[in-house]
């Protein structure tokens, strides 16, 4: 099969199509004809060296942690052949074959091109995850870092959907209008705006209950600062850095709670149950149309270097999507 392996690290003049071996599907894996995948944050990370896939580590390093297409090949019932799924895969997604463990495996939505399942998997698993870890409750204000990037948009429709009011910061002002339509009760655009003055305002002095915090060491301490009493906060990205202050009077002042996660580095079993958990609260919303992946652009995945290079100048408003012919 044709595949994006990586045959060394750098920018995205390293991405090119090549022959690789047909995966062989082992017991309890589903092999899946992809159409369609996304690109994440952490591809560029691993295109660059920076994000080792975990172990065990295949023969080809071959990015891409979305799939969507149709079964080729299935262990049981469970699955036929022909039908149409999306998953989320530890990599192997730019290809034009993956295998997939049966339990991480779901049927796409009614009426979803390829395109809008492959954007979905990785941003709405994570966003969904973040929230009931915070755990964000009905009527909660909650701050969205980064908030129209794909788990930015994700977390944002959510919140949205479960009767929370999500505020989002971004960095422009068509950043800014799109966080508004997907459900964000005031957006922060911070070139312009304090996002800390702006959720005082706008919570009458109190601070937010919660915070998706996609960037990370640069907002830390200001985050501590907005946060309301018994306040909670989930780092999920670091695109602002890793190392950060504490301040902890703030902590301990306020009682505020302060976690983070990572899905990659989770056991497969982990991921398996979180897919099911989507399934079961996340889908049926996707059915009824409240929930849809947001799509910034497609690419023929001939074009896996522009869809990097427009990633890396933080341009897209939602998920970049290859196609895969
Ligand atoms: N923990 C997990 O399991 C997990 C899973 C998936 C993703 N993530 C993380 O979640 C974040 C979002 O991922 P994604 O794939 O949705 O990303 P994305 O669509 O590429 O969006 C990232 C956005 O972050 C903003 N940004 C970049 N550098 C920044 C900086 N220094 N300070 C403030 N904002 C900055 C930019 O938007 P603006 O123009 O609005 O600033 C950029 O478009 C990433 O940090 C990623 O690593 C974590």
């Amino acid at each position: 099969m044709r595949a994006i392996a990586l045959s060394q690290y750098g920018g995205p003049e390293v991405l090119s199509i090549v022959d690789v071996p047909d995966p062989v599907p082992g017991p309890g894996q589903v092999l899946v004809r992809v159409r369609a995948t996304s690109l994440n944050r952490a591809d560029l990370l691993q295109r660059m060296g920076h994000y080792p896939e975990p172990d065990p580590k295949p023969a080809h390093e071959i990015l891409g942690l979305d799939v969507a297409g149709e079964v080729v090949q299935a262990p049981s019932g469970a699955f036929q052949a022909g039908d149409r799924v999306m998953a989320l895969v530890a990599g192997g997604g730019y290809a034009e074959y993956a295998l997939v463990p049966e339990r991480s495996l779901l049927l796409m939505p009614t009426g979803w091109s390829y395109e809008q399942a492959a954007a979905f998997p990785e941003v709405f698993y994570t966003a969904y995850d973040a929230l009931v870890q915070l755990p964000a409750a009905v009527g909660d204000t909650v701050l969205v870092h980064a908030a129209a990037s794909g788990v930015g948009s994700s977390a944002v429709q959510l919140l949205a959907a479960m009767g929370a009011f999500p505020i989002g910061t971004v960095g422009s002002a068509e950043k800014a209008a799109r966080v508004l339509t997907l459900g964000a009760v005031r957006a922060v655009n911070y070139h312009d705006e304090d996002f800390v003055a702006v959720c005082r305002e706008f919570t009458g002095g109190r601070g937010v209950d919660g915070i998706v915090d996609l960037v990370g060491a640069s907002y830390f301490e200001r985050n501590l600062q907005v946060l309301a009493r018994r306040g909670r906060q989930i780092v999920v990205g670091t695109v602002g850095g890793v190392q950060a202050t504490v301040p902890l009077d703030l902590l301990m002042g306020k009682r505020l709670a302060i976690t983070g996660t990572s899905l990659r580095s989770r056991p497969p079993e982990e991921k398996m149950a979180l897919a099911q958990a989507v399934k079961q609260h996340v889908l049926p919303l996707c059915e009824t149309g409240r929930l849809a992946p947001v799509i910034d652009r497609v690419y023929p995945w001939t074009e896996a270097r522009d869809a990097h290079q427009r990633m890396e100048s933080n341009l897209n408003i939602g998920k970049i999507v290859l196609s895969i012919s």
